[in-house]
């Protein structure tokens, strides 16, 4: 039974991924801050396969701990760094940015997600693991607004593309999703009707996909799996 770790999976895309990993028997590991929501995904899920849940921040050395602990010094097939913060809402113009706010911001995108990674290297290292890291085309673009959230997403690609050529045996892919109908893309675009964004369950496809394929890591984008620069 292969098992994935999905950080954010209470809602939106890692809940979406959860699900259609559940329906495929991998074992799941799943986390999100708010334990209801969580436990609910769980519950609907663990009717498919084994899933365990665990409520915390990934900005939290405990939980972080607390969520490799639950794989169980096991295989670790996958691990995915899903959960993500935007900041505020609407998002300020750099000129503007509270830098301590920012600071979280990094907290949440960057350092939590690879501290877990760096946690999670061993069992990944042992079983020819996969990181899928999910980052935004704003890790790319200058879109005015967007200079926290979509520096803190470019500094999270950076690291998968150093980690992808220091870690031969771990194949690292970071996917820029696309536009999705989720509650942070409602408060990146706050009062406005996005209604016409896929839903999350629309990007699953392109998500499986790649785990099939297996392609080297890089960067991919769901929409087209064009990879901009595979690196091995
Ligand atoms: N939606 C888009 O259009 C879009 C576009 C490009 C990229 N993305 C990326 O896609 C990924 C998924 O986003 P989404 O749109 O599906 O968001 P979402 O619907 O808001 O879901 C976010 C998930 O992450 C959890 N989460 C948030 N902060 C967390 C933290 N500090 N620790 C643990 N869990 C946390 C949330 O639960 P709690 O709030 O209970 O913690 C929730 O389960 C993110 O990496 C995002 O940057 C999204």
């Amino acid at each position: 039974m292969r098992t994935a770790l999905i950080t954010g999976a209470s809602r939106g895309l890692g809940k979406a991924l959860a699900q259609a990993l559940a329906e495929r028997g991998w074992r799941l590991v799943i986390d999100a801050r708010g334990a209801t929501d969580l436990q609910e995904v769980a519950d609907e899920l663990s009717a498919r396969t084994d899933v365990v849940a665990v409520a915390g921040d990934v900005s939290d050395e405990r939980h972080r701990k607390a969520l490799i602990d639950a794989v169980g010094g096991g295989r670790l097939d996958l691990l995915v760094n899903n959960a993500s913060l935007l900041g505020p809402s609407p998002q300020p113009k750099l000129a503007d940015y509270d830098v301590d706010v920012l600071e979280r911001v990094y907290d949440v995108n960057v350092f939590g997600p690879l501290r877990l990674t760096q946690l999670a290297l061993p069992l990944l290292r042992a079983s020819a693991g996969h990181i899928l890291n999910v980052t935004s085309d704003a890790a790319v673009e200058g879109y005015e607004g967007w200079g926290g959230y979509g520096s803190s997403k470019a500094a999270f690609e950076q690291w998968s593309r150093v980690l992808a050529a220091e870690e031969p045996a771990v194949r690292v892919w970071w996917v820029d999703p696309g536009d999705m109908n989720t509650r942070m893309h409602q408060e990146a675009f706050p009062g406005e009707d996005i209604s016409d964004r896929q839903p999350p369950e629309g990007v699953v496809p392109a998500l499986l996909e790649l785990i099939d394929r297996d392609p080297p890591s890089g960067r991919y984008q769901a929409a087209s799996f064009v990879t901009a620069g595979a690196t091995t």
